[in-house]
């Protein structure tokens, strides 16, 4: 039976993958920007709806999850999707995938990418039990 939903390591595997040529077009795009701890920058939906590219396999370019595991970033705050790609970044916070993923960011694409999903617009419709 073939499986429709590909599983969060098979999707890891394509996105490493995807990456290394990221990489590769990252380096030359920013000169092998090195991780500092400066306060990021204001970030750029529409730069972020590229770098979301990667992101969108498991997150949705909606910002609504593809993967059970994944969460749903449509509409969350930009501060919080900084500092969690922060943290995945710089070890404080740890996941076989995001911390891959996280280390290829710089914190202008963290700050785009952020800017990108928080500017979904969402819209509460029910909630258990009201
Ligand atoms: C292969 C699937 C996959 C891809 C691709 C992926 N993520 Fe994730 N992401 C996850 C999973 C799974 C989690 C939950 C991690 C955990 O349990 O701690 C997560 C967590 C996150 C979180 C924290 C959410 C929260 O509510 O705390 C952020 C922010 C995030 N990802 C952003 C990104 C961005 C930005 C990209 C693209 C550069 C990306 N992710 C690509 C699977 C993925």
């Amino acid at each position: 039976m073939r499986r429709r939903t590909p599983t969060a390591a098979v999707v890891a595997g394509r996105v490493r993958t995807l990456l290394a040529g990221c990489a590769l077009a990252g380096a030359v795009l920013f000169g092998g920007q090195s991780a500092g701890a400066q306060e990021p920058p204001v970030g750029d939906p529409i730069a972020g709806r590229k770098v979301v590219h990667i992101c969108s396999v498991c997150h949705g370019s909606d910002g609504i999850a593809k993967l059970p595991e994944a969460a749903n970033l449509a509409g969350q705050n930009a501060s919080y999707i900084i500092r969690q790609l922060m943290a995945f970044r710089d070890g404080s916070r740890k996941n076989e995938t995001m911390t891959v993923l996280a280390a290829g960011l710089s914190n202008a694409q963290i700050a785009d990418v952020a800017a990108y999903y928080s500017g979904i617009q969402i819209q509460v419709m029910k909630i258990p039990g009201q």
